[in-house]
């Protein structure tokens, strides 16, 4: 057995260096809160958010900052271009009360990018030094950063801008080893996020195809201070436990059909509750300009959580056997109800039992 002292981010402990990576539409605070139920996990990071739409008060932009008690400690990944902006941003996830607030990096979404924000920052050193030194003047939580390589294989700006904005007041990073070019083609360079690592005094946390919890105490032992887990904890939510159970000495949990099964509807729960004024209570909220227009007045509460369930369905189904029967009946269903008969159905089946199939043939 390992005896890994977890890391902390600045003043903030993790109880585990494994963390829920941020993904835009898919690390809500339901998931996240379900995630985080199931143990091992250190830190969970939140969908990017518009520092122009926290700044503003915007309603839509205000509820993907939320978050719950239970998820602590919670990080808010901000994104945005201009260093005083942001600096207001950070000051509003601070008055929400969360834990960290983290800065995008790493999007090579033209519609992010081109507004020297997202991975455009990674072309511009200095300029991203100078947005973490008003949001670390600004705030007294720690303020961290999450980045790619660089922009493409001939730009590999990542060790500079480590370096620059460590300097600048950063607590910690986050890199995933792959450049804005490659998007997701190719494998994550575990390599360059150690020599980074390396380099730099601040923790360093590595991100890129961590699938099976092997994989992820494997990247541990590279150097880093921790692990982000993105795609992997959406085709497995146990994955950080099963990883922390790996790293403990013991054998990585089972995970019945039955449970993956609960987990779904158990989502759903969640997504209703968080649209039901009761729920407005327990959320840490940030006051808004504007009334807040909740996606299900909009789309319908019950659409809108058809619609989420559908898009965790399309991560979660990948590598299970029978995964993409499922998901087909997934993304036919129509109502809720019939949603969670889908459900009931295919995990109180034999042979969905959750059992981790790398490569399976269901991919
Ligand atoms: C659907 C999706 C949405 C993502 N959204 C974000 C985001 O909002 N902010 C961010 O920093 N990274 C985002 N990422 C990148 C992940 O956090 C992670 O760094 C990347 O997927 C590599 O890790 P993985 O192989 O464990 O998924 C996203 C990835 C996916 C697949």
């Amino acid at each position: 057995m390992e005896t890994v002292q977890p890391p902390a981010i600045g003043t903030v402990s993790l109880p585990s260096p494994f963390v829920v990576s941020p993904m835009a539409g898919m690390t809500d605070t339901a998931f996240r809160r379900l995630v985080k139920r199931q143990g091992g996990c250190g830190l969970v990071v939140s969908e990017m958010v518009s520092s122009e739409g926290l700044v503003r008060g915007i309603g839509r932009t205000l509820e993907y900052a939320e978050y719950t008690e239970e998820e602590r400690p919670v990080s808010i990944q901000i994104f945005g271009g201009d260093p005083e902006r942001m600096a207001e941003a950070a000051r509003v996830v601070e008055g929400m009360g969360a834990d960290i607030v983290d800065v995008n990096m790493g999007c090579p979404v033209p519609k992010i990018a081109k507004h020297h924000a997202g991975c455009s920052l990674m072309r511009e050193p200095r300029h991203a030094a100078a947005i973490i030194e008003a949001m670390a003047k600004a705030v007294r939580i720690p303020v961290t950063v999450k980045m790619r390589k660089g922009w493409d294989e001939t730009d590999l700006t990542a060790p500079e801008v480590a370096r620059r904005v460590q300097d600048a007041g950063a607590a910690a990073i986050a890199i995933h080893g792959r450049t804005a070019k490659q998007s997701y083609t190719g494998q994550a360079d575990w390599d360059f996020v150690s020599a980074v690592a390396a380099a730099v005094q601040i923790p360093v946390f590595g991100s890129g195809d961590c699938i099976e919890p092997e994989q992820v105490v494997e990247r541990l032992k590279g150097g880093v201070s921790g692990v982000f887990v993105g795609r992997g904890v959406l085709r497995n939510p146990w994955i950080l436990a099963q990883a922390r159970d790996l790293l403990e000495g013991r054998v990585p949990r089972v995970v019945t059909s039955q449970e993956r099964g609960e987990f779904l509807l158990d989502y759903i729960d969640l997504l209703l509750h968080d649209q039901s004024q009761e729920a407005d209570g327990f959320r840490h909220q940030a006051p808004s300009a504007a009334v807040a227009e909740p996606p299900a007045r909009v789309l319908g509460r019950e659409r809108w959580v058809v619609n989420k369930v559908r898009a965790l369905c399309s991560w979660y189904t990948k590598g299970l056997d029978g995964g993409s029967h499922l998901r087909t009946r997934v993304n036919a269903a129509e109502s809720l109800t019939h949603l969670r008969a889908i459900i009931d159905e295919f995990f109180s089946e034999d042979g969905h039992d959750g059992r981790r199939m790398p490569g399976g043939a269901d991919e």
